[in-house]
């Protein structure tokens, strides 16, 4: 009700500068007597997924929350399931200022954030803190001064903090503002980094006697030829489920347009088609063996059903949620 007027204020501000502001009024009203301005009730429509039951299936893709801040704030909102992270092992600034754009005539953000964040103790103390009842997905990545071939070891101390405070774990081997980080998402990388980690969550579930599935998030700028190694890697590999798809490289939609130029991963409206198309042809591959998160410009009903149609169990947003506000939860559970 109150977001059209929230965004004109926040719109005249730096993106990021926006955020935090947010942030910090989101951590206030949580739980205070104001509470009620950012509550909304939403029906429920329970989904089962990688053995978990979701109050709905539409959740807060990861980055928005990187270190679980505004849990409970968020989960106000009617989310089916919140994503907080990308964490790293240890607390690392990110990339220089400014590194988020908004590329407003065309719905999208472009962002080099390089996973600012406070480090895997920090988010799991603040996950210990929270009230929230729902499914919290743990994103995890790899520090940017650890070398790319011992990446695996990042995930590993990652997956034994985060592991018995998560609903399900993360996987971020698609952000392109870490160097070097896609590379794991290809051939003996990939699947030395899928083995060392599905041994580790067979020795988790030993020690913690809880079974905390593992989704792998990928890129949208793969060639069908990539999709199909992936997907049969997922499969061997006995990964959990398939988060699709993070930001893109690509910038033919936004030609022309302010901040076109800014390097980062490109979100919002211009990834829409790219990204269901990638949930297409992985759904395809996949035939059921393991469920898809679809995410990528999700800005309305319709395109949530097409990330749906095209094979999606689950479906998040970001970019949608900043441009729409906490209406869009609504307008998208009210009729999924
Ligand atoms: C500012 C920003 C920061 C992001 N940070 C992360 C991150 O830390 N980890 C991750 O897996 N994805 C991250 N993403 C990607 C989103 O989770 C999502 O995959 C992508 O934005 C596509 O969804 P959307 O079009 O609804 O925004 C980030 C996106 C944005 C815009």
């Amino acid at each position: 009700m109150y977001y059209p007027l929230v965004k004109k204020a926040l719109f005249q501000l730096d993106p990021e500068r926006a955020h935090e502001l947010t942030f910090r009024q989101l951590s206030r009203i949580s739980g205070s007597p104001f509470e009620f301005l950012i509550r909304q009730s939403v029906p429920a429509k329970p989904v089962s997924c990688m053995g978990l039951s979701f109050k709905n299936p539409l959740g807060l893709a990861a980055g928005l929350d990187k270190d679980g801040d505004c849990i409970d704030a968020l989960g106000a909102m009617g989310f089916g399931f919140i994503e907080v992270g990308t964490v790293t092992p240890r607390a690392q600034p990110g990339n220089d200022k400014p590194r988020l754009f908004r590329i407003v005539e065309a719905e999208g953000l472009i962002n080099r954030m390089g996973f600012n964040n406070h480090g895997v103790d920090n988010l799991v103390n603040n996950v210990k803190k929270s009230r929230y009842g729902g499914i919290l997905g743990i994103n995890i990545g790899k520090n940017k001064d650890t070398p790319v071939e011992n990446g695996k070891d990042d995930y590993l101390i990652c997956m034994d903090k985060v592991y018995p405070h998560a609903g399900y774990i993360a996987i971020n081997i698609s952000s392109p503002n870490t160097p070097g980080l896609r590379t794991l998402q290809y051939g003996d990388a990939l699947d030395d980094l899928l083995a060392g980690i599905k041994n580790k969550q067979k020795a988790l579930h030993e020690l913690h006697g809880k079974y905390v599935p593992v989704a792998v998030k990928i890129a949208p700028d793969l060639s069908t030829e990539e999709l199909i190694q992936i997907a049969d890697s997922l499969v061997r590999h006995n990964i959990d489920g398939v988060i699709a798809t993070n930001t893109t490289l690509d910038r033919k939609l936004i030609q022309g347009l302010n901040y076109c130029e800014q390097t980062g991963g490109l979100s919002g409206r211009p990834l829409q088609l790219r990204s269901t198309e990638v949930i297409r042809l992985l759904a395809q591959e996949l035939q059921g063996r393991l469920p898809i998160i679809g995410v990528g410009g999700i800005d309305s009903l319709t395109a949530a059903r097409e990330k749906m149609a095209a094979g999606a169990s689950l479906i998040q947003i970001y970019s949608g949620f900043i441009f729409r506000g906490p209406r869009l939860i609504k307008d998208i559970v009210n009729y999924l």
